[in-house]
């Protein structure tokens, strides 16, 4: 079987694990956590990075640091995670679904300025298989409107938009360490905080809500608690596994970009042919290979497509159900218009094949089996 993805291992995570158990630090913001910031600030550009247990934790954090509250709208794509809107409704916040692109399917930045009402307090953008959205059109709608940018850059470490590094942009970033995800911790994310003024009351917020930060720095002589927040840091354990895949997060990305770039050639020849539709990734992005994907003819012809790969044992796999017509969405959230087509026309057609560093060897039986599957039709 040829999963549809194979956590890659740098060879260096048990021996890092074996140090902090060494060191006997093994609650957070230890010395592996402080080298795991160090390397994050180094590889997105952002001022500050902090882990936490998870992109969704990262995601809440954010949702606190900006105060929203009942009522407040946040505007961002359907097709997305759950968690792109569950941070914010878990803090009575409305989440207003965009259609998206039909190239890059990330949310379509021209629909966003007649989605913000006078509730509207943010815009969280997701960069779908690590290809930006158009941050320079979207910042510019944020700033006239008084709105915060999130970016949900899940799958977008190292990726960039004119050659700034995605989760860096917009006022916080969110990253995810996921399994599934170039650089893994299992389960893992982190914060990155753009706008210096948010710094001081993020260290807090995931401190439980008190200045531990601060005080662990020697800037206060004892710590109390001063606001609301939660435990949202990771132990020293885990920083070690992370602190080895940063370290070759360029190696990772360059290992699965060859994966990526084989299946964009042989998706050529199938496009000419219209079974299907290639990623688009804009001439000013330069995109990770978190994902490699195509858009099929039909909900049947991707059925068809999954399911000859499986019966040939590849992990090929559909992706989202869009979150405006699942239960939830649909009690706590809204459309900002009466129907979001391409994002229903997509999450029907989408199909993603294995990319994983060490799938290489594969790479050939996988690309012959995908066009018999497609000729098949
Ligand atoms: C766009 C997006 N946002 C958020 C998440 C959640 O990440 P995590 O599992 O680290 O909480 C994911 C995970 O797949 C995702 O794809």
């Amino acid at each position: 079987m040829i999963p549809f993805n194979k956590p890659y291992m740098t060879g260096r995570e048990l021996g890092y694990i074996a140090e902090a158990h060494a060191a006997g630090h093994l609650s957070g913001d230890g010395a592996f956590t402080k080298r795991c910031h160090a390397l994050l600030e180094r590889l997105t550009g952002s001022g500050r990075a902090l882990l936490t247990h998870s992109c969704t934790a990262a995601l809440e954090m954010a949702a606190i640091l900006l105060d929203l509250g009942p009522g407040d709208e946040v505007i961002m794509p359907s097709f997305t995670f759950v968690s792109t809107a569950n941070a914010f409704v878990l803090r009575g916040a409305v989440p207003v679904f965009v259609d998206i692109r039909s190239d890059t399917l990330n949310i379509d930045e021209s629909l966003i300025e007649t989605a913000v009402t006078p509730r509207t307090r943010a815009i969280c953008v997701v960069h779908y298989a690590g290809v930006s959205c158009e941050m320079d059109a979207i910042l510019d709608i944020a700033a006239r409107h008084g709105l915060k940018v999130i970016e949900d850059a899940a799958q977008g470490i190292l990726s960039t938009y004119k050659g700034r590094r995605l989760g860096s942009i917009g006022h916080l970033g969110a990253l995810s360490f996921h399994e599934t995800k170039n650089v893994i911790s299992g389960e893992g994310g982190a914060l990155l905080i753009n706008d210096p003024a948010l710094v001081e009351r993020a260290e807090i917020i995931r401190e439980k809500g008190t200045n531990r930060s601060k005080f662990f720095r020697g800037q206060v002589d004892k710590y109390t608690w001063i606001d609301v927040g939660s435990s949202y840091l990771p132990g020293e354990i885990v920083a070690a596994f992370l602190a080895a895949q940063l370290e070759d997060a360029e190696s990772i990305t360059a290992q699965r970009l060859a994966i990526w770039d084989r299946y964009h050639q042989w998706a050529h020849a199938h496009e000419d042919g219209s079974r299907l539709r290639r990623p688009v990734v804009p001439a000013d992005c330069e995109h990770n290979a978190h994902m490699y994907f195509a858009v099929l003819r039909s909900l049947e012809a991707r059925s068809n497509f999954i399911d000859r790969l499986r019966q040939a044992g590849i992990g090929a796999v559909f992706h989202y159900i869009p979150l405006h017509s699942s239960p939830a969405g649909m009690k706590y959230g809204r459309c900002a218009d009466e129907r979001l087509d391409v994002t229903d026309h997509v999450s029907e057609r989408l199909a993603r094949m294995p990319l994983w560093a060490g799938l290489e060897p594969q790479l050939e039986f996988v690309v012959d089996t995908a066009t018999r599957a497609l000729a098949a039709d």
